[in-house]
């Protein structure tokens, strides 16, 4: 009767490890209890419950992103839909979009408002070095365009852009709208919003926020909801127009049927975030990811990017030569039960430090893992000193 038949299928306890792996990679990251639990809730996407939920994520979002702010938004999809949803309702034809590429994620804005049929002029930041804000703002002068895009932490080659304030107040004096990828350190590090000038933040539920993949959150500025309400035609994105998003979180109206267990786990991720404060959280994230990073160095393995422009929420650890990063993460993931990241083409590992990632202990295991598999594979590195240097570290005063 049926042309295509039914397929033998492997249990997911077939599939799966016997034990859990430990992901200490660059996302998704491990989730709390709490959110675990919150992702097996189904609820009506309408209605007076759905309604508390999502009031109370605006809330704790404003707080999250330092921003007064109503138009936050809980988005159906990875963080790229966020950085869609950011190009497409800011961006028209003709713009144009001045962006600035440190490497894979910020080039992929760059992307975006080119598809978005945008005039982009690129700023091409050296690997492994923050952008300059002089550069920037030349650019800006020179080919005046309507919107900025950067990125606070680019993920790929694991690069922190510290002059993220000075560039983004710089790109608002000269009238632009500023875009900025969050993805990988919202909740890890300071972002102030409102007094950086931003327009609008995108980021992901699977890193710093420590919830699940797919469900992600963004925000705009008053700034940018007024230039979304002048456009001249609406974003070809349906399901991403800004303005029926803020028909179902500012209004309570139907736009599409809402992830509702997504947003009720991220609920409790931001929930979580607001407990523990942003003060506190952010000094645990340094301490832990800086331990780290002395631990690794004390291995006798260099790190990729110098100290001054070093990511802390994602760290780039050079593979000795001896050995194949590949053949690394396998031997971390098979032996110890770690799971780290491969690189986009550099000759690095990376290991995460984004919310439930940077606890005391999963610093320990991962590090012997990564140490100890380097061992296995033939590199010659010290393990005792480098556990040792992690310990002390962690234990030393502020
Ligand atoms: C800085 C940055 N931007 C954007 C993205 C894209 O996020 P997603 O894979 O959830 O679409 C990532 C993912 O790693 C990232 O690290």
């Amino acid at each position: 009767m049926h042309t295509v038949s039914c397929p033998p299928v492997q249990t997911l306890d077939q599939i799966l490890p016997d034990e859990p792996l430990l992901m200490m990679g660059a996302g998704p990251v491990p989730i709390p209890q709490q959110v675990a639990y919150a992702n097996s809730l189904v609820i009506n996407h309408l209605g007076p419950v759905m309604a508390k939920v999502v009031e109370q994520v605006r809330a704790m979002s404003q707080y999250v992103f330092q921003t007064r702010s109503p138009y936050i938004f809980g988005v159906s999809g990875p963080g790229s839909a966020t950085m869609e949803m950011a190009i497409a309702n800011l961006v028209e034809a003709g713009d144009r979009v001045v962006s600035v590429c440190n490497g894979y994620f910020s080039s992929r804005m760059a992307e975006m408002a080119r598809r978005s049929g945008a005039q982009v002029r690129e700023v091409a930041v050296e690997d492994a070095q923050g952008a300059d804000p002089d550069a920037v703002v030349a650019a800006i002068e020179q080919f005046k365009p309507k919107v900025v895009t950067l990125v606070q932490g680019e993920t790929s080659n694991t690069t922190w852009n510290r002059e993220l304030p000075a560039i983004s107040m710089a790109a608002a004096d000269h009238g632009c709208l500023v875009i900025v990828d969050a993805v990988c350190t919202l909740s890890t590090m300071p972002l102030q919003m409102d007094e950086w000038c931003v327009d609008a933040v995108i980021t992901g539920g699977q890193k710093g926020l420590s919830s699940i993949p797919g469900v992600s959150l963004i925000a705009f500025s008053e700034k940018a909801f007024a230039a979304i309400r002048q456009r001249k035609s609406p974003p070809v994105h349906w399901c991403l127009d800004a303005q029926l998003a803020n028909g179902f979180w500012g209004e309570g109206k139907y736009h599409y049927t809402a992830p509702t267990s997504g947003v009720l786990a991220l609920h409790e991720a931001l929930r979580l975030v607001c407990s523990e404060t942003l003060e506190h959280r952010f000094a645990r994230h340094l301490l832990c990811s800086t331990a780290l990073q002395a631990g690794i160095e004390a291995l006798g393995v260099p790190l990729y990017v110098r100290r001054e422009s070093r990511l802390n929420s994602v760290i780039g650890v050079v593979v000795p030569d001896a050995i194949d990063g590949t053949a690394l993460r396998a031997h971390m993931s098979h032996a110890h039960r770690v799971e780290i990241s491969g690189s986009f083409g550099l000759p690095i590992v990376r290991i995460g430090q984004m919310g439930e990632q940077s606890r005391e202990h999963h610093l320990f295991r991962t590090l012997h893992a990564l140490g100890s598999s380097m061992q296995a594979l033939g590199a010659t590195i010290d393990l005792p000193q480098g556990m040792g240097q992690l310990e002390k570290a962690l234990s030393a005063d502020p």
